[in-house]
């Protein structure tokens, strides 16, 4: 039959053939290499947040070493949204791409960080072509959110093929996106235990890269006080030596905190810092124990029950003493807001709170800041322009709607990233509620309460708590 009379071919015109097939895919691959493995589908790629409009088009660009970033030339601060691409790509790929090369005469695949008025803020659209990926904002801080989206969909490998040098493919179509809410913001409890400068950058860089903007620092609390306020030295003197557990503690200098504020301020994240009040103060008061109004000696305190410490919110000198802070750390935080905790304060009396809160909030406005504080501070007779976060209580939310203050998100049964994600989670707390991966990704702030409306919601924050950290 037909099919016995087919010809062998030698093995030897085999390997000819196969080395010829070699060769020309070699040199059609040191021309412009043609992506014709299957990337991810772009509308399929986990990206988080997740942007508002994505469309994939089964096309792919191909970044490798011939690949180069460019930046709206008349724009600085778009090259340093390109060199900041630069470094994480090549921390990521090992791919050293040049950022605005001089040598025109190469034949470079760029990927353009380019300027569109039409676009605004944090507002950006991604282009992913073939041959050239376009990222096109109207601010530096909307091309960085941008590039954050780059970053997650540039896979962990480069491509498996005969290519004589990495490819990592990158899936095609196009991304428009804006954030739903101005504020997204992470905690910090730098107090339960210390982290040093070096710990809360790498935080802030996880941060970005999630388009987060905002680092909440959570600077003072009955173990601790974090932060170096030059007309009260001895706050980080004896406050700043203790922690949970007994270890050394630790505290921010003024220089060391300005150096954070610069390292966010670069990530386009604005630091919003915290000094708890009037409970969570007992390193406070062992610094200075004229500001103790719990009527006990103030001692160290290296556990972790709460609620066991106030300032005397009768004092004159205890609003000295805030005006000062206040006044200390205003100067250093160039960012809109600060934050005066205000949870927790079970040993104040409610009179004594309310007429507490209503006098620091004008301090902080004296300040030129945007007062915001747990969601207990609504108890206060308080007008709209202080921020409630809510974490707990949702009569406390219920009446910041009432007076017309915007609410920022924490449910502690959601948001608290301390939280245990179950039952043999090594580290972490449980009182909220064991929070696996799923349950915190799957809820929505504008639907979370019905207390709650949408339309004053500023933002979500994710705290994480450090009793156990
Ligand atoms: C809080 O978790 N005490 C705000």
């Amino acid at each position: 039959m037909k099919i016995l009379q087919t010809r062998r071919i030698p093995l030897n015109s085999v390997i000819i053939a196969c080395l010829i097939a070699l060769t020309l895919s070699c040199r059609q691959q040191s021309r412009r290499p043609v992506i014709t493995m299957p990337a991810t589908e772009l509308s399929a790629a986990p990206l988080i947040p997740k942007p508002q409009v994505v469309t994939g088009d089964g096309r792919a660009f191909g970044m490798d070493r011939h690949s180069a970033v460019f930046t709206e030339e008349s724009e600085p601060e778009y090259g340093d949204v390109g060199e900041f691409l630069a470094e994480k790509l090549a921390d990521h790929t090992g791919l050293q791409l040049p950022v605005n090369p001089a040598n025109t005469d190469t034949l470079y695949s760029g990927i353009y960080l380019l300027k569109d008025p039409e676009l605004h803020g944090e507002e950006y659209r991604l282009d992913i072509r073939p041959d050239s990926i376009l990222l096109w904002a109207g601010t530096a801080e909307g091309s960085f959110r941008g590039i954050q989206t780059l970053r997650q969909l540039t896979p962990d490998t480069a491509n498996d093929t005969l290519a004589a040098y990495p490819i990592w493919v990158i899936p095609g179509g196009s991304i428009s996106d804006s954030p739903q809410f101005s504020y997204r913001g992470g905690m910090l409890d730098v107090a339960r235990h210390f982290f040093t400068v070096e710990d809360v950058k790498k935080y802030l860089e996880v941060m970005a890269y999630y388009k987060m903007n905002a680092l909440h620092l959570h600077l003072s609390d009955d173990q601790g006080w974090r932060i170096e306020i030059n007309s009260w030295p001895r706050l980080t003197a004896v406050g700043g030596k203790t922690e949970v557990g007994g270890g050394p503690g630790g505290f921010f200098t003024q220089e060391q905190y300005s150096d954070l504020v610069a390292f966010a301020a670069s990530r386009f994240i604005t630091i919003v810092p915290e000094i708890d009040m009037p409970g969570h103060t007992n390193a406070a008061s062992v610094s200075y124990p004229i500001l103790n109004g719990n009527g006990k000696t103030p001692k160290p305190y290296t556990g972790t029950r709460v609620g066991f410490s106030t300032l005397d919110t009768r004092k004159d000198t205890v609003y000295q003493f805030i005006d000062d802070v206040v006044r200390e750390i205003a100067a250093l935080s160039p960012g809109p807001y600060f934050h005066i905790g205000g949870d927790e304060s079970h040993v104040t009396q409610p009179d004594d709170y309310k007429f507490f809160i209503e006098r620091i909030v004008p301090i902080v406005r004296k300040y030129g800041k945007i007062p915001i504080g747990w969601d207990e501070v609504a108890t206060a007779d308080l007008d709209g322009n202080v921020v409630a976060q809510f974490w707990s209580d949702e009569e406390n939310a219920k009446k910041a709607v009432t007076k017309g203050m915007k609410v920022l998100m924490s449910p502690a049964k959601k948001a608290y990233l301390d939280m245990k994600y179950d039952s043999v989670s090594r580290f972490g707390l449980d009182w909220a509620a064991h929070i696996p991966v799923d349950s915190a990704y799957i809820w929505s702030p504008e639907t979370y309460s019905s207390e709650i409306p949408p339309e004053h919601i500023l933002g979500l924050e994710a705290p994480l708590w450090s009793e156990t950290i």
